[in-house]
């Protein structure tokens, strides 16, 4: 645990919306059907959308709902989350691949209106300030939604990284390099460094959703909704955003929640 300041221990929880649903399918529903919200209301919205083992689901019924016409994405302002430092979608191990497989190709969606992490940039920290420009000019997010990694990262902000926290370059854990190696077949090196939206980029949104499905999420769970508000657990700090926060969690999930 690195040594950080405890920001409040409940307080700020209150108000959030939490909605313990039965199991994956109904978490993967449920954040699609939010997205729907969104994009019907305002489509042309800028969003950012999670990569990882959690939205699967909710991309699939994306997916579908876009071919069957039902949604209409074209307008859409779609920020990356996150990216491995140096990688970028040209290479089958990277992140932003995965989110072309899984929903950029299926979906058909424009590429000039898909916003890739500046990942591979020379100069990455004036790269992440146009980053971050180019979500407010496109009005800024609407809409996050992220995961919760197991030691309580979203996006890839891991411990350590403070709530007003920006798009910028980021060191992995070796624990988050583990839990990546098992996105892809074989032995993958993942790099040692991420380039991810901060916190604050993330608390921006005018509606942060937070998907976490299965037991082995239980414990980190518990540590983000009810533990205290620091940053040794990153995923706490979207409680301070009190009611703009919708944390869509399973039973599984949610199994040590008091
Ligand atoms: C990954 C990603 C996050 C993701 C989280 C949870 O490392 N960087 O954006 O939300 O960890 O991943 P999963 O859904 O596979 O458990």
């Amino acid at each position: 645990m690195t040594n950080n300041e405890v920001i409040d221990s409940r307080g700020a929880a209150f108000g959030l919306h939490l909605h313990i649903v039965a199991d994956y399918a109904q978490v993967s529903r449920l954040a699609a059907d939010i997205v729907t919200r969104i994009v019907r209301e305002t489509p042309d919205a800028a969003l950012t959308l999670p990569t990882g083992e959690t939205p699967r689901g909710m991309y699939a019924e994306l997916v579908r709902r876009i071919q069957a016409g039902e949604l209409d994405f074209s307008a859409v302002q779609l920020f990356c989350l996150d990216e491995y430092f140096g990688k970028g979608i040209e290479d089958a191990t990277s992140l932003t691949a995965w989110l072309n497989d899984v929903f950029l190709a299926p979906a058909n969606l424009d590429r000039d209106n898909v916003h890739l992490m500046p990942s591979q940039a020379a100069d990455p920290e004036s790269a992440a300030s146009a980053y971050e420009r180019d979500i407010e000019h496109a009005g800024g997010l609407k809409l996050a939604v992220v995961g919760l990694g197991p030691n309580g990262h979203v996006g890839f902000n891991e411990p350590g990284s403070p709530r007003e926290s920006r798009t910028r370059v980021i060191d992995l854990t070796d624990e988050s390099r583990d839990q990546n190696a098992g996105y892809y077949d074989g032995d993958q090196a993942i790099p040692d460094k991420a380039m991810t939206m901060g916190i604050g980029t993330i608390l921006d949104a005018d509606l942060v959703v937070l998907i976490v499905s299965g037991s082995s999420k239980a414990e980190i769970l518990k540590a983000t909704l009810e533990g205290p508000i620091t940053a040794d657990v990153p995923g706490s700090f979207l409680r301070t955003v009190g009611e703009r926060l919708i944390a869509i969690v399973d039973q599984d999930a949610a199994a040590l929640l008091s």
